[in-house]
């Protein structure tokens, strides 16, 4: 694992941009996968701008969504997909033919698990990840106690989980449970990028970063990722002991 401390979010997320970019221009028929939800929300305009700006081929690639609360129709605002809809396929004109995300609304998740985990063996893999830290360590809905082992599956949330994700949406909704890529597929993935901003994060950077690995602090498996990348600005550094 590595960690790179940027002065603030701007730049932390120019980075990751560039990341994406130069990416789909190694391989364009890359795999890429992202979390929704506040930290990444500047690294894809960024990503928007520039795939337009240096007229990148966009015609081959393919994107997976990280997870997805269950109950939620694609367009319930707020919700992961949402969020996708409104921040990469409709300014990139990307073709649902060129995604895959989980449908939080099917009567039959259990082979949502299995088709996304079977899409993603035929794609060869992950190319890149991007993902963010809950306040209780969670990446995706891989939530505190989860096994390390898991592809796709579904899952109770956790409570602060159900806390903080009302944050996302304008009305109260009700927040059960969600459907996630696993940690086996982040420790699969070619490379994978987490990305923190802000004070509120320094905590649980420092947890994930220099605490012990543990299923009850999911985001420690950073750690054990050769090509993983904690990106953060200085105020969710700012806990960090050693020299980074
Ligand atoms: C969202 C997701 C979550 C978030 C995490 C951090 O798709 O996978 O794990 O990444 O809860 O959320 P923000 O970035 O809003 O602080």
């Amino acid at each position: 694992m590595n960690i790179q401390i940027f002065k603030d979010y701007a730049s932390l997320s120019a980075f990751a941009a560039k990341e994406i970019i130069h990416m789909l221009k190694q391989k364009p028929d890359a795999t890429l996968c992202m979390a929704s939800g506040d930290s990444p929300k500047l690294t894809c305009e960024l990503f928007v701008k520039k795939a337009r700006d240096e007229k990148v081929n966009l015609s081959e690639f393919f994107f997976i969504g990280l997870d997805e609360w269950v109950g939620l129709s694609g367009d319930t605002e707020g919700g992961c997909h949402h969020d996708f809809n409104k921040r990469i396929f409709n300014p990139l004109r990307i073709s649902p033919a060129q995604y895959h995300l989980f449908n939080g609304l099917s009567d039959d998740l259990e082979n949502e698990c299995v088709v996304m985990d079977k899409i993603i063996r035929e794609k060869g893999g992950i190319d890149l990840m991007i993902v963010g830290i809950g306040m209780n360590g969670h990446i995706g809905f891989n939530e505190p106690g989860v096994d390390f082992k898991l592809l796709s599956h579904v899952t109770e949330l956790d409570e602060t989980t159900v806390t903080v994700g009302q944050k996302y949406f304008q009305e109260q909704v009700v927040l059960q449970k969600g459907i996630t890529l696993g940690l086996a597929h982040l420790m699969n993935a070619k490379k994978v990028l987490l990305l923190a901003q802000g004070a509120k994060k320094a905590a649980v950077i420092q947890k994930a970063v220099e605490g012990e690995i543990s299923n009850f602090f999911p985001a420690s498996i950073m750690q054990q990722h050769l090509h993983g990348y904690v990106l953060v600005d200085e105020e969710a550094a700012s806990l960090l002991n050693k020299a980074h």
